[in-house]
């Protein structure tokens, strides 16, 4: 038996657990044996029918074991690929006004009060402590265009424990930033990307960059041509990761057309952000010349479902990504989603493509209404929430498999005051489709992050 990997060893977790590495298939191992590094990877899984896995166990028993009974099951921790931090304070609130005037009226004077770190750091603290709760083990977060108080908050995820990518937000573009949010030296607020960059690289207890730093051109609107300019040649430099809003809503897509003459997808490959280190969000308007240039520069689209239903005026064509093998993962958007929750966005995904493919307007004819072939399944949800946002970010994150960081969290079936009701003759794939459809705050017992329990 080879026992070279003992020394390395933290700990030995024995439970069942669901993992996914593509859309349309779902592994459930039954009491595995996790072996978490102390590195805090899966560095050896030992299956139940195994040949030595008993004698494993029994080794394994005299010290390490954290054994997880037959009702609890593991899951990678979700991948939350879009989240203003910001906004936490607006979750639920003003989604009656369309995309442009619910930022010029609730969100800017909402976000410019991040000027003070005193006024984020209550905010961003529980707001890191509830998605960790809700089981949400990474974000690509946008910030504000406050320096300290991003710095702030990627502090507040080391503490707490969350895997984070940070972006200071960049907007300059006076004719559609407010004048008290906004920043008026562009040279200036590139410089500062550059030093927050180098700040969050080098935070204390951040030596294995679990926070990282991201370039974040809010949108096309919010920006100069400078700005964009120079944010691509930062990008370059620093090989970080980039994210911004495209082709989001009827409006936001025709102002890029309007003033490049072409789409969003590609004005941002033209100024040098489109790359494998990229998250394009929404993306809902994009054409398959779009697409076609997203997969050639292996970028990633954040899928927002929940709040594509208040600002995008269209259904993101999400079943076309995954037949093209696009990089995609799922985000909250909050606060233009109204809901934290990563279980709640595998929910609204499902139901917005079926929306998209059967169509919304009784009156017209079955045939006419909807968009064939557009549904998604539980299981490409599922995979969205996990495997798809690790593979767009490019993390060992996402899946419950060798190698990767053991994020993941912890579903009690069983709890008394829940909507998830379990049955004797449920398969393993009725379970974690009841998983998906009706997990609760209390349902999620645990969650752990890079080999550490952080709830
Ligand atoms: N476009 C530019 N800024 C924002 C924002 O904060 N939320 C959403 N949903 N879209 C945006
Ligand atoms: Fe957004």
């Amino acid at each position: 038996m080879d026992q070279s990997f003992f020394p390395d060893i933290q700990l030995v977790i024995q439970a069942n657990f669901f993992t996914a590495s593509f859309p349309q298939e779902i592994l459930f191992y039954p009491q595995a044996l996790l072996c978490i590094g102390k590195n805090g990877k899966i560095i050896r899984i030992i299956c139940r029918n195994d040949a030595s896995y008993d004698r494993y166990r029994a080794l394994f028993k005299q010290f390490t074991l954290i054994q997880y009974p037959d009702h609890h099951y593991l899951l990678p921790g979700f991948i939350d690929l879009h989240l203003h931090a910001p906004q936490w304070p607006q979750l639920g609130k003003a989604l009656d006004l369309p995309l442009a005037d619910w930022l010029q009226q609730h969100t800017f004077p909402l976000e410019k009060k991040y000027a003070s770190v005193e006024f984020a750091r209550p905010i961003y603290q529980d707001m890191v402590t509830t998605l960790l709760a809700n089981g949400t083990t990474t974000v690509l977060y946008f910030s504000s265009i406050h320096t300290p108080a991003s710095l702030e908050l990627a502090r507040i995820c080391l503490q707490k424990g969350q895997r984070a990518l940070i972006g200071k937000v960049s907007m300059d573009n006076p004719e559609q930033c407010p004048e008290d949010y906004i920043e008026t030296d562009t040279q200036q607020a590139l410089q500062e990307v550059r030093d927050f960059i180098e700040a969050v690289r080098q935070l204390p207890q951040n030596e294995t960059q679990r926070v990282q730093p991201v370039i974040t051109p809010r949108f096309i609107p919010s920006c100069s041509d400078a700005m964009l300019q120079g944010l691509g040649e930062i990008a370059q430099d620093t090989d970080c990761h980039v994210q911004t809003h495209c082709s989001e809503s009827d409006w936001a897509h025709q102002y890029g057309l309007d003033r490049y003459g072409k789409t969003d997808t590609a004005t941002l490959n033209d100024f040098g952000l489109l790359s494998r280190k990229t998250i394009l969000a929404h993306s809902n308007k994009i054409t398959q010349d779009d697409f076609s240039l997203i997969k050639q520069q292996h970028a990633g689209i954040a899928h927002c479902p929940l709040s594509n239903f208040y600002f995008a005026n269209c259904v993101f064509p999400l079943r076309r990504a995954l037949e093209q093998q696009l990089h995609v993962g799922l985000g909250t958007d909050v606060a233009g989603g109204h809901s934290p929750s990563l279980f709640n966005a595998c929910q609204h995904a499902i139901t917005a493509s079926k929306a998209l493919q059967d169509g919304v307007d009784g009156s017209m004819e079955a045939g006419q209404r909807g968009t064939q072939e557009a549904a998604i399944s539980y299981k490409e949800a599922f995979w969205l929430a996990s495997a798809g946002g690790g593979i767009a970010l490019d993390l060992l994150v996402g899946q419950i498999r060798e190698d990767f960081y053991f994020d993941v969290m912890v579903i009690d079936t069983q709890h008394p005051h829940s909507n998830l009701k379990i049955l004797p003759d449920d398969r393993p794939e009725d379970i974690l489709q009841k998983i998906i459809y009706n997990t609760e705050h209390q349902n999620i017992i645990e969650v752990w992050v890079e080999g550490q329990k952080v709830v």
